[in-house]
């Protein structure tokens, strides 16, 4: 589906008209029991993307990511076979973590492909069995080794993004779950921009408060009134839902003046959504009018992933929820491997003018969460170039129904 009429105020709801026009409930964003719930129903149901698999490029490279609103860590390895695969990083032996962890995500690397709990040196390998066990004579008769591997967890790559799904039982693959939303993006180039600037912080909010702030355009005047004067229309432009995903181009207001110094580095490189350009990247249903105005594409990978692509650059938020009021958010930002001094420089000024765009962003997320708990208002008004939001809530609804 997918719906492109300027002229009508209400575009979005006369094409959705299933996602209704009424306000929405606050509840789900400020009660405990409400995020049980999801975590169960939507995070621990879904797939989920981990890590690019740039971050491992070699058979032995492993990244171990953090999923705490599971309780648990997920070990990636790729294996001597090139397959990236997942386990739970927890030993067979008496449940130790079997790497411990520096941070969120810790990298690592071995030779031999393997990975060895450090508390009684159990080895396993890049496909989980278990390889070694010190002092194996001493267990007893009922110890089978070969059935002691790690726990593995469903993993699959699309466009050289790596996803995991923590529903053992669960059935449906990646490319039936991304549906559409796996066509319209998978033919960009997304290795071809390898330069990754990243960036994190826990934010006291609930994860769909800062999933909201990064759907809309409608905020672009007021709050990045500092960082991008003028630069960004409000509306959205073809706007596409894709099940529990969705999408939207986000176009330029094409009277906006860049600042001096902006301008210089957009001219040496481009690295900055303002530049207006062409459209030699992007896959054919991206912009498909090829719009002069168009910026970039911001897409909603249901349910915690932003990915937004456009010329010479893509960028993604993650929110990875930590309790009913708490949220990781990460922020990536890609570009081309710079070939001399001035693209560095273009570069590194372009991402910090998108740094600052993004502390703009995260600075409004937890003052809404702490007057939304303050139960004053039972529900917010949205308007139609919110309609990603408004899907937002629908799809979770539709997880949380769900049997
Ligand atoms: S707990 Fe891992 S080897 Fe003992
Ligand atoms: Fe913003």
């Amino acid at each position: 589906m997918s719906a492109n009429v300027s002229e009508n105020k209400t575009r979005w709801a006369s094409a959705y008209p299933d996602l209704g026009t009424g306000p929405i409930p606050v509840e789900p964003c400020i009660s405990p029991s409400f995020f049980d719930a999801e975590m169960e129903k939507v995070f621990r149901k879904t797939w989920l993307k981990v890590a690019r698999v740039e971050e491992l490029p070699k058979p032995g490279d492993f990244k171990v990511k953090k999923l705490a609103f599971a309780h648990t860590s997920i070990i990636l390895m790729r294996g001597k076979d090139g397959e990236i695969r997942s386990f739970h990083n927890v030993c067979s032996h008496r449940g130790n973590k079997v790497i411990v962890e520096s941070g969120d995500e810790t990298f690592g690397s071995s030779k031999a492909a393997v990975v060895t709990c450090r508390f009684h040196g159990w080895v396993y390998d890049a496909k989980g069995d278990l390889v070694s066990v010190p002092e194996e004579e001493k267990f007893h008769a009922c110890f089978n080794r070969h059935e002691n591997g790690l726990t593995a967890v469903r993993t699959d790559v699309w466009a050289g993004f790596v996803f995991i799904n923590l529903d053992a039982e669960g059935t449906q693959s990646l490319a039936d779950f991304l549906g559409g939303m796996g066509v319209h993006l998978g033919d960009y180039p997304y290795e071809q921009m390898p330069r990754c600037y990243s960036y994190y912080t826990d934010l006291e909010c609930n994860w769909k408060v800062a999933h909201d702030a990064f759907a809309e355009a409608y905020h672009v005047a007021t709050i990045h009134a500092g960082s991008f004067p003028n630069v960004f229309s409000s509306g959205l432009e073809n706007v596409q839902l894709f099940g529990p995903h969705r999408t939207t181009a986000v176009c330029l207001s094409m009277n906006g003046e860049q600042k001096p110094v902006a301008k210089l580095a957009n001219d040496i490189t481009g690295a900055s959504l303002v530049t207006n350009r062409g459209a030699s990247m992007l896959p054919p249903s991206v912009n498909p009018e090829r719009r002069p105005d168009f910026s970039f594409e911001l897409s909603v990978l249901f349910p915690n992933l932003l990915l937004h692509v456009s010329e010479g650059i893509w960028f993604t938020h993650q929110f990875w929820p930590l309790s009913h009021n708490r949220t990781r958010w990460e922020g990536r930002y890609y570009l081309p491997q710079p070939k001399t001094n001035s693209e560095v420089w273009a570069q590194e000024f372009s991402q910090v003018l998108q740094r600052n765009a993004w502390l703009e962003d995260t600075a409004t997320m937890e003052d809404t969460q702490a007057a939304l708990e303050s139960g004053a208002k039972k529900v917010m008004h949205l308007q139609d170039d919110e309609i990603l939001i408004r899907h937002g809530y629908h799809a979770i609804e539709e997880y949380m129904a769900a049997e």
